[in-house]
This record gives structure tokens, sequence and C-alpha cells, in this order.
């Protein structure tokens, strides 16, 4: 651990941010290389006569500009600036505080600095970036329509129709878009029980009423799906056909078809999430292919290239297409060019294609890990799925589970984020194993979920 003990007198302003300069300042001039422990706050406070939520305050505000990186229990430590790295880092603390990091699904392709730095340059060297501050109109130049028209029939298997297609600010906003071109406040919406949450907390904020239905392990049930659709009018089926968010399930191609067929005949409209579909290496027809005329589909480069590169699709027919965008101008008139060309130039360049085939091979290897680990405990998942459902044994219920695991470093996400509205939630957890930096550290956050599934349940309170 390094004795750094700062001159901060002559720096103005706050005293905490007086702290994060000197640090920006001593990294720059490598008085701190990468790799450096830092000292502890409570030495750094005693050294600097100020408070230790000074200090604490000071290395957040050092950590937000990415200069350092803290460790549970192993201390804070100097970023390596040029590769990003936490050097000296193993384990590194995540946003949640979480030694292993298993709770959401996050994740970037390895390798997408590097084709990300490459596209860059090239938009600033070759794109008209005068052209790419347009702003008269809300929908893409031809060229990127295409590039988009080209991925999607590429990695997802739908038919190439450039016009049918909308931008969005990722996956999450073409949802929001979806629900505003179809819905409105009180509308019934149905879906699979167990959901993606990010819908249920739409749903609700956009005062849609929810029902589920039930599942299995196949996804959606149709028969359930018919009679909501006699019983209760539902306006939109909502539903994640492939790779299911939290369940696994890919659905059959005949359920698909009936699927499509019940929508159909009740005039119920789809909203198809696909934001997974690039992942399976069977790929089947897309209920908007099934159902054009009925269906919105959205998905996103979230999966396949980067959470944080904030690009989606929404995809509708002629007849739903226009109101896609007359509801996209409530939220954005349009989307940002420049990460359209960003997006464009990286599928027709072939590296988005380099990246999603990273993907699927990551999540190929990380779910053998959790085959060697977890094999005989009752779990569903798909071998490139990129999280799975583990069904608690005996006696584990599932918030003492996911109390337990965190215990122990390891974040886990309880069933109830994914239920809808009172149905009871399954004793389940989603697992993530994208999030994490290393397949080494998967393997550590699964073996500790192993190792609870088969020791003994201790944590108990009796409540009196
Ligand atoms: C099923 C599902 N739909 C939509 C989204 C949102 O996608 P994006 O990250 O592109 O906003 C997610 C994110 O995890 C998801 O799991």
């Amino acid at each position: 651990m390094t004795n750094w003990t700062p001159d901060i007198s002559a720096i103005g302003g706050p005293r905490y941010r007086a702290i994060a300069d000197a640090l920006a300042r001593d990294i720059s001039d490598r008085v701190l290389p990468p790799g450096t422990r830092l000292p502890t706050h409570r030495d750094l406070a005693y050294k600097l006569g100020v408070t230790v939520g000074t200090v604490t305050r000071a290395y957040a505000e050092a950590e937000r500009r990415g200069l350092i990186e803290g460790e549970v229990g192993r201390g804070t430590y100097v970023r390596d600036q040029e590769s990003g790295n936490r050097t000296a880092i193993r384990y590194s603390r995540s946003s949640t505080g979480a030694l292993v990091e298993l709770g959401i699904n996050v994740s970037s392709a390895p390798g997408v600095a590097d084709s990300l730095k490459q596209m860059l340059q090239e938009v600033t060297a070759q794109a008209d970036l005068n052209q790419l501050m347009d702003y008269s109109n809300n929908t893409l130049p031809p060229a990127h329509m295409n590039a988009a028209a080209n991925w999607l029939e590429r990695r997802f298997n739908l038919p190439r129709r450039p016009d049918w297609i909308r931008m969005t600010n990722g996956g999450q906003h073409a949802l929001l878009t979806a629900f505003l071109s179809l819905c409105r406040p009180g509308d019934l919406v149905a879906t699979e029980t167990l959901t993606y949450s990010g819908m249920r907390h739409l749903a609700n904020t956009l005062g849609l009423r929810l029902e589920g239905l039930a599942y299995d392990d196949h996804g959606l049930i149709p028969d359930a799906l018919d009679a909501c659709c006699r019983q209760r009018a539902p306006r939109v089926l909502y539903t994640v056909p492939t790779l299911h968010n939290p369940t696994t399930a890919i659905l059959p191609e005949e359920r698909r078809i009936e699927i499509a067929s019940i929508c159909r005949r009740y005039g119920v409209q789809i909203i198809e999430d696909d934001v997974f579909g690039f992942l399976p290496d069977e790929q089947l027809p897309r209920l908007a292919t099934l159902a054009p005329d009925i269906t919105l589909y959205i998905t996103s480069l979230s999966k396949c290239i980067a959470t944080g590169f904030r690009v989606g699709y929404i995809v509708g027919a002629p007849g739903l297409v226009e109101r896609v965008d007359s509801a996209m101008l409530v939220s954005q008139s349009m989307g940002s060019l420049v990460m359209s060309e960003l997006a464009t130039r990286l599928i027709e360049s072939g590296e988005a294609d380099k990246l999603a085939d990273r993907q699927k091979e990551e999540a190929a290897a990380r779910q053998e890990i959790a085959t060697d680990l977890l094999t005989g405990f009752d779990y569903l998942t798909k071998p490139k799925a990129q999280h799975l459902w583990l069904r608690l044994p005996l006696p584990w219920r599932r918030e003492e589970f996911v109390a337990e695991a965190r215990r122990r470093g390891v974040s886990v996400t309880p069933a109830d984020y994914f239920t809808v509205g009172h149905a009871p939630s399954e004793q389940s957890v989603r697992i993530s194993l994208s999030q994490p930096q290393s397949r080494e550290q998967v393997e550590t956050g699964l073996r500790i979920i192993a190792d609870i599934l088969a020791g003994q349940a201790t944590l108990f309170k009796a409540v009196i």
C-alpha cells in the first residue's frame, strides 16, 4: 500500500474534490502508477486532517472519473488508464457491491473496445459529420436502414424489409415506443406470468394492466392465451419467444404458429421482444414473420455488442410503423445518427458479426462452467443463453437463498422481480453469467452457489 499523502492546500473547492483532483494529477504524473493500492479511508483522513466521509466521497468521485477502482475487502487501486484494465484486481466490486455479480444481465463482447475505437476513427475520418447532425426527419438514411435490415436478416432471421425499421435508443426504449404505439392507459396486456422486469416497470408506469399467463419449460402455453383472449380481451400480447428472460425457454415452432393464429383470431396485437434472438444456433420463425400485420418486433445491439451501445430497432409493417413514428415523437424525435452511423459501419464491415459470434462463444463457455458446477440441481437453460433459471431445492426459499448468496459475496436475482401482479413467485432465482469480466469470476460465483445448494441451510431465523 502506498504512503500517498498529497498536499491539497493549494487546490481550491470542496476538500473531497481537491483530493480527487490530487489523485488525478498524481496518476497522470505517474506518481501513482497503475495497480497502486491506495491508503485506507481512515489512514488518509488521519493524514490529511479531514473526516473519513470526505475521503469516501473523494474516492467515489475518483472512481466515477475512472481513475481508481475499489474491491470489497481488498482495498482501492489505481486503474490502468490506457487499457482501462483493473490492474491487480481480480474480482472487482460491481455496482451493487457484490464480489461476483450474477444478478444483472449486462454484457459487452470481448474485444468490443478495439472494434469501437477503430470504427470511431473511421467515422471521424470518413463520415460527413454535418449530415449526421441532421434533425429534419425521423427516418434513417437509406444506407443505415439497409444495414439494419441486413443485420436483422442475418442474425435474427427476420425478412429483409428496410422500410419497416426504425432505430431506437436501445431495447428498453424500443419497448416503450412499442407500448406507446399500441396501448392506452388502462389497457390489458397479456404476458407470461414470469416476464422481463423492465417490461413490468414500463407497464406500471404507463398505467397498463398486466395479465399473467401460464407457461412451462417451453414458454407460453397457447391454451392459456386462448382462454385469456376469450375471457379478458387483452389489447396486446407481450412475449419473449426466444431465450425468455428469466426462464431461457425457446418457444417451439408449433406454438409460435398457434400463438400467431390465436392473436389474429381475437384481434390482439403482439409485441415480440427478441433481444437475445441472435444467440441460439437454430433460428425459428419469428412471430413478426408469422403475423407481420399485427406484430411490433423489437431488438437491440445490447446483447450482441455491449449493453452501453444504445442502439435498438423496432420493426413494424405499414399500418403499424406509422404509429411507431408518431409514438417516437414523444420520447425522441429521432435517434442519434452518430450512433446509427457507428452501428452501420460495424454491421457492414463484419465487425458486428465478429462481436456477436464472440458473445455466443463466451455464453457457451460460461454455460459449460455452469454445467460442470450445477449438474444435479434443478435449473433451466440453453447452451448459448446469457443467464439461467435455478429452481431452489427445499428447504430454501428465494429470499433466504438470495441473502445467503449475498452474504457470501454473490448477487443473484429472485423470481419476485419477474413475477406479474400478485401471482405467487416461484422459489427460483435468475443467475446471469454475462456481467463478470472473466470466466474465472463466473466459476467462483457458481462454486459458491453450488456450495450453498449442497450444504445445510443455516441462515433461517425464527420469528417469535
Ligand atoms: C427481454 C429484454 N428485453 C429488453 C431489454 C432491454 O434491452 P436494452 O438493454 O437494449 O435496453 C432487456 C435487457 O436486459 C431484456 O432482457
